[in-house]
């Protein structure tokens, strides 16, 4: 063509919005600033993706308090270039390593090493039709545990499963009324909705197998962050105020995160962080604190501390309620008048947790899950009505389990297998592979209409067919069989939506306010981790372990409390996720890594968003593999979702109204929904050794990319 237009460089023009950032070495990309930097900073240190993923992670359990955690659980992913260092420590047993044919999840393993990846390759001409209401049900080899690594490319990856599970006095109608109705508030506000704690198991088992640093370094800002204190922000001090009613309740949390009404302000208004000055501040802090602070009933003794300190008076925090009684769970709203949130400038310091987390450092497990913290724990579950014991403690183990596998169009994707999220992030993919929506474009209503249709399919399968593996009397049926992924595809019709009743029967509408953080990190040499972790709902259960300084998870709340009656995300499902002692529950999260056609590693990603995890990390892959969007452009882009129920097509702000206009002709029932997930991502360039792009979704306020 002559006189070709001037490239974008000469007209000084970058092509997208939406730009992410650079680094000539690694990247981490979390929902929280300093977090960040601490990954970043190990990263500089040389640190692997492994240690900067753990490093971040436990910064975020001191600087994200909603999300971030001790005491919750999740999910890692992670490729790493090279052979594997896991058995020379010790953590395969007998296991090797399996390529991508050796699935131990149905998938790969029904249809044998000839066709590995069940969401690859989906074609029309598939023959084999699956019995009515049920996907072909495959003899799938049923094998949990064996070869966790897979090898890929030039290294290998593997998954870190961290996931809370049930403690042993756990029963199947635990929160069932004596009408059968679901106890909502004992489901999630409960010590009762508390599951064994997963994240200190998980994050040091990958950090002791897969890591490159000693955990003390690692750990090391995590304890800073937490003794030195960070400056509450506005996001967090909102994320507070919203809190309120739940955090009052408890007396720890209460001392940790709230201040009397009229006190303050003065940035030194936190916990104090030296022991010496720390009685006085607190006393300052809660205005009405007794002078002698005396140990909390179930704290860790201030005889058996590291620092010899006392934790938050029990005292002080009854002089607090009874002088403006705590709103109560049951009327939430009605926040206590004489307590406030921490004010954006005043910091957050939280020796107690420092302490928590210096002894993790120094014992390792046995640091959170015997000893002083776990008798902590243990005292507060027998004086509130909580079910773990001891015995829970010292029987959790974090397991090291295979990565689920796909393809979609060409690329090898990497998820969390069930209880995690990625089989159900595989069927969606694999329904939608052949549709041509690189013609119908990104966010065009033809498109917008199909994702939505083949979400609720995917959404009726996994609440139909999903738990824990470890824990079902027989394997779910191949949900990513060709076969079966034509025949769902084939149901599809692309001019008309199909209501959810006609698929499934309709559950009770219910909404909760919910929070999960999502941290992805890549190094110089390539390797790749994307770690998601969650308390269920922001703050979880608003309990926090007294003397020991962390929160604890509600997500019980994540098994079928009874069948047709929804969890907090409004998710009904099956009797594979019931109650039983030692399961785990079923889990959106779905941390993934996508490999390019050549098997070198491209991009890590993951969400929180409860329900609309798994569709929001389906999005950005869709952006970034099918639209041409950077990592930027397909974090930012406006996203939607659907889960069967409710039977509502969910809409970011973003999409026109022509749009809209469409989708209702087709039979969609809109609705505008707040922002959804923060897909905090990461990719590493090619070819290798070109450094690495990081994107944080700019729908938090917190969130950060920090290159090495
Ligand atoms: O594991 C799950 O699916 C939920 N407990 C995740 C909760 C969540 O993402 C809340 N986030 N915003």
């Amino acid at each position: 063509m002559a006189g070709s237009a001037p490239s974008l460089n000469e007209i000084q023009e970058a092509g997208q919005r939406f730009q992410p950032l650079w680094s000539a070495r690694g990247m981490v990309a979390s929902q929280e600033g300093r977090a960040s930097e601490a990954g970043a900073a190990i990263l500089r240190r040389g640190g692997n993706a492994v240690d900067a993923a753990v490093a971040t992670a436990f910064a975020l359990a001191v600087t994200l308090p909603q999300a971030g955690n001790l005491g919750g659980g999740g999910f890692l992913v992670l490729w790493l270039p090279g052979a594997s260092p896991a058995a020379g420590r010790g953590c395969l047993g007998n296991a090797g390593s399996g390529g991508l044919g050796d699935g131990s999840w149905p998938a790969a393993a029904a249809a044998g090493a000839s066709a590995p990846l069940h969401a690859a390759h989906v074609t029309h001409a598939s023959k084999g039709e699956a019995p009515a209401g049920a996907p072909s049900a495959a003899p799938a080899p049923f094998r949990i545990g064996a070869s966790p690594e897979l090898t890929l490319g030039q290294g290998f990856a593997v998954a870190v499963n961290f996931r809370e599970s049930a403690p042993a006095a756990a029963r199947a109608d635990l929160f069932r009324r004596a009408d059968g109705r679901v106890d909502r508030q004992r489901a999630t506000r409960s010590l009762e909705s508390t599951a064994v704690p997963g994240s200190v198991a998980g994050l040091l088992l990958a950090q002791r197998c897969y890591g490159r640093l000693p955990l003390q370094a690692v750990m090391a800002p995590a304890i800073g962050l937490a003794e030195q204190g960070v400056p509450v922000d506005r996001e967090l001090a909102d994320s507070l105020t919203a809190a309120l009613p739940l955090l009052a309740v408890d007396p720890t949390s209460r001392a940790l995160f709230l201040r009397p009404v009229g006190q303050g302000g003065r940035p030194s208004t936190g916990l104090a962080a030296s022991p010496g000055a720390r009685t006085g501040a607190n006393t300052e802090a809660m205005g009405t604190v007794a002078r002698s602070p005396q140990a909390v009933p179930g704290s860790i003794a201030a005889s058996q501390h590291p620092k010899g300190w006392a934790p938050p008076s029990a005292g002080g925090a009854r002089s607090t309620a009874q002088q403006a009684p705590a709103a109560t769970p049951s009327a939430p709203g009605a926040a206590s008048p004489a307590l406030r949130a921490l004010h954006p400038g005043e910091i957050l310091r939280q020796p107690l947790l420092a302490s928590t987390l210096r002894r993790v450092a120094r014992d390792g497990e046995a640091g959170f899950y015997r000893g002083p913290v776990a008798d902590a724990l243990v005292r507060l579950m027998r004086q509130r009505g909580g079910l773990i014991r001891q015995a829970d403690l010292s029987a959790y183990r974090a397991e090291l389990v295979r990565p689920i596998a796909g393809r979609f169009r060409g690329h090898v994707v990497l998820s969390m297998p069930p209880p995690g999220g990625g089989l159900t992030l595989l069927q969606l993919l694999g329904l939608i592979e052949p549709f041509d929506l690189q013609t119908s474009g990104a966010g065009s209503a033809a498109t917008l209409h199909r994702l939505t249709e083949a979400m609720n399919l995917a959404y009726r399968d996994r609440n139909t067919w999903l738990g824990d593996p470890a824990s079902m009397a027989s394997p779910p049926p191949d949900l990513l069989a060709p076969a079966y992924l034509d025949q769902l595809r084939r149901s599809i019709d692309p001019a008309r939506h199909r209501p959810a009743a006609s698929l499934s029967v309709p559950p009770p509408p219910r909404r909760e306010s919910v929070n999960t953080t999502h941290l992805s990190v890549a190094d110089s040499s390539g390797g790749l981790a994307a770690l998601t972790t969650t308390l269920n709902f922001a703050y979880g259960n608003g309990v926090s372990v007294p003397g020991a300084g962390f929160l604890l998870n509600n997500e019980m709340d994540d098994f079928t409390a009874a069948p047709g009656q929804p969890n907090g995300f409004g998710l009904l499902q099956g009797e594979a996720n019931a109650i039983i002692p030692g399961r785990r529950p079923l889990s959106s999260m779905a941390p993934t890594l996508v490999f390019r056609p050549d098997h070198t590693p491209w991009l890590a990603t993951g969400s929180p968003g409860g329900s609309r995890i798994i569709t929001t990390v389906a999005q950005v892959l869709l952006q970034r593999m099918l639209w041409g969007a950077n990592l930027a452009t397909a974090v930012a882009a406006p996203r939607m979702h659907s889960q069967l129920w409710p039977d509502r097509l969910a809409l970011e702000e973003g999409f026109s109204p022509d749009t809209r206009a469409l989708l209702g002709r087709l039979g969609h029932s809109l609705q505008n929904a707040p922002a959804m997930g923060a897909a905090n991502s990461v990719e590493v360039l090619a070819p290798r050794g070109s450094g690495s792009l990081g994107v944080a979704d700019p729908r938090r306020g917190r969130t950060l990319a920090v290159g090495e």
